[in-house]
């Protein structure tokens, strides 16, 4: 399989910088997903890996060697788009099997490929069948099957389950999983999805406005964000203002214990991350807890599996996720523990 790399990759339309100065080295095997806002450069990023478009400056390599003289169709990528684009005239064999029978390969083992996929993506009693006779799911494995037929040694796929319904997105996504470990096939899959993209992926690559914020494994992006932007897509709703002291950080409305405070010495003025299923609420203190705060319940809903609160804490209100079939009312009076080792710090980017 094949490493990909990105160095120092900018990419102009015009006046318009649509990618900044992205370094990306994806590993052989590994599936990445590209994730961010809609408009960040995630499309314009497959397409130069591609062989599509080409960067202003900078360089992909392909095993170490550069790519930019080689055109798309002998950089052996696979292609799946957001939507399918199935020929309608032609059954789901004749679609999986046309990248090949353009490429004048034998028919006996376009045969033999076409047998090995079909079972594969579990479309066999489907072959006869014309796209407007399947559903969602099924033209998307067709899709995928006809990528994976012509053997790429990298696949990438644009959004590929945006039309997908919720379970079947789960399905899809796992079916993906397994056919890229089965065949160890470097992988570069994008959405806009955070869960999605965790779910899946080796690693994450956070794209924002053209710029590569942070790229990490899933538990790094969640868990160990580089900075505001990034804990904020990732659904963090707790950021705290703080500057850190001597084995604490001092908040607008509490000294916290933070561990060893990690690369921020007395003195930073930091953000402080802590997640909202972190918090522990309860209804009474506990003698001796560490970072222990009283509050009063703001707000509470119900989402099934967790109950969600506002809890207010001198002036700063703390979002806080509980996994209890007890619902507490709003002006409940309550503590919450903020454990040490469940506060991330990163860097005040204006400070
Ligand atoms: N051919 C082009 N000419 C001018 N601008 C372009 C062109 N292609 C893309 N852009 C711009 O570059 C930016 C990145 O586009 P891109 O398609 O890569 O976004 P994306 O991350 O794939 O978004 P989405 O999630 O909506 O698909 C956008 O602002 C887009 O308008
Ligand atoms: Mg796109």
């Amino acid at each position: 399989m094949t490493q990909v790399q990105l160095n120092a990759v900018r990419k102009e339309f015009g006046s318009f910088v649509a990618l900044e100065h992205i370094d990306l080295d994806i590993q052989s095997g590994e599936l990445v997903a590209l994730l961010g806002p809609s408009g960040c450069g995630k499309t314009t990023t497959l397409r130069m890996i591609s062989g599509l478009d080409n960067p202003t400056n900078g360089e992909i390599l392909f095993d170490g060697n550069d790519v930019s003289d080689v055109p798309v169709r002998d950089r052996n990528v696979g292609m799946v788009f957001q939507r399918y684009a199935l020929f309608p005239h032609m059954s789901v064999e004749k679609n999986i099997t046309f990248g090949l029978r353009v490429r004048d390969i034998p028919a006996s083992e376009v045969s033999e490929r076409l047998e090995e996929i079909l079972d594969i993506v579990q479309l066999t009693a489907f072959r006869d069948r014309f796209p407007a006779q399947l559903s969602g799911g099924q033209m998307q494995r067709v899709a995928i099957a006809r990528t994976l037929i012509t053997k790429p040694s990298v696949l990438m796929m644009d959004e590929p389950l945006a039309n997908l319904d919720t379970n079947l997105r789960g399905e899809m996504r796992r079916f993906i999983r397994e056919l890229q470990q089965r065949f160890n096939i470097t992988t570069i899959f994008v959405t806009h999805d955070q869960v999605e993209a965790m779910e899946l992926s080796d690693r994450v690559a956070v794209l924002f406005d053209g710029r590569l914020e942070q790229f990490d494994t899933p538990d790094g992006i969640y868990h160990r964000p580089d900075k505001t932007s990034v804990a904020k897509f990732m659904g963090a709703s707790n950021i705290i203002d703080g500057v850190v002291g001597d084995g604490g950080l001092k908040t607008a409305f509490a000294d916290l214990s933070i561990g060893d405070g990690g690369a921020f010495g007395a003195g930073s003025q930091v953000k402080a991350m802590v997640r909202s299923e972190a918090i522990r609420l309860l209804k009474e203190p506990e003698a001796g807890a560490q970072n222990q705060l009283s509050g009063t319940i703001r707000t509470a809903d119900f989402f099934g599996a967790t109950v969600s609160y506002v809890v207010q804490v001198g002036d700063y209100e703390l979002n806080v996720d509980e996994h209890s079939t007890e619902m507490l009312e709003p002006d409940t009076p309550v503590y919450l523990q903020l454990p040490s080792d469940r506060i991330w710090l990163f860097p005040d980017e204006k400070g």
